[in-house]
């Protein structure tokens, strides 16, 4: 089986999710949406970045924990939890070549240890109704799942 392992964000390993990013997933997929030509041009490079050094690296601003997904020593996705009141809001992306090998369900399982490892009353996370694997992953972690529209959120009790 493979290695998963969430790494801390830092300088470091945020350099290594961005060539991850870059090499293997779709900007809107992880980042979100900014002006001008698509694709990983200098400037959504930079907004990553920002982004990233914004929720998370920097405490004056910082909002959630991000984690890399380092699956055989190699950076493949990103994984966050956010405080929200008692509850914390996840997250997870995984580059394209890597999805539906089962790394989803480890890394969920981290996220979930992590949340109850922080205190929080409940694990939250939305996805849409066209996304299988994420509303399979968050089921199968035994979460309550709602759908509005083409939105679900998923609520699990720690
Ligand atoms: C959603 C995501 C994190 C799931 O991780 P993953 O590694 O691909 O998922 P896994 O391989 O662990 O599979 C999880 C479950 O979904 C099922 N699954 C995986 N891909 C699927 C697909 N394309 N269609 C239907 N079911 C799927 C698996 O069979 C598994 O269920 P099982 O354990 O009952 O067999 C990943 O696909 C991803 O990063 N997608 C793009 C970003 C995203 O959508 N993030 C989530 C937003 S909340």
């Amino acid at each position: 089986m493979t290695d998963v392992h969430l790494t801390p964000l830092d300088e470091e390993s945020l350099a290594r999710l961005l060539d991850a990013a870059v090499a293997d997933a779709d900007p809107l997929e992880v980042m979100p949406p900014i002006e001008g030509p698509p694709g990983w041009t200098a400037e959504r490079r930079d907004a990553f970045l920002a982004f990233h050094r914004r929720r998370s690296l920097d405490p004056a601003t910082a909002v959630e924990t991000t984690w890399v997904i380092d699956a055989d020593g190699r950076a493949v996705g990103a994984a966050r939890l956010e405080p929200a009141g008692d509850a914390v809001e996840a997250g997870i992306w995984l580059g394209r070549s890597v999805r539906g090998q089962g790394l989803g369900r480890q890394v969920a399982a981290a996220l979930l240890d992590a949340a109850r490892t922080g205190g929080a009353a409940r694990f939250v996370a939305s996805t849409t109704t066209g996304n299988a694997a994420a509303r399979r992953l968050l089921a199968n972690a035994g979460a309550d799942l709602t759908v509005h529209g083409g939105d679900v959120d998923a609520t699990l009790d720690l």
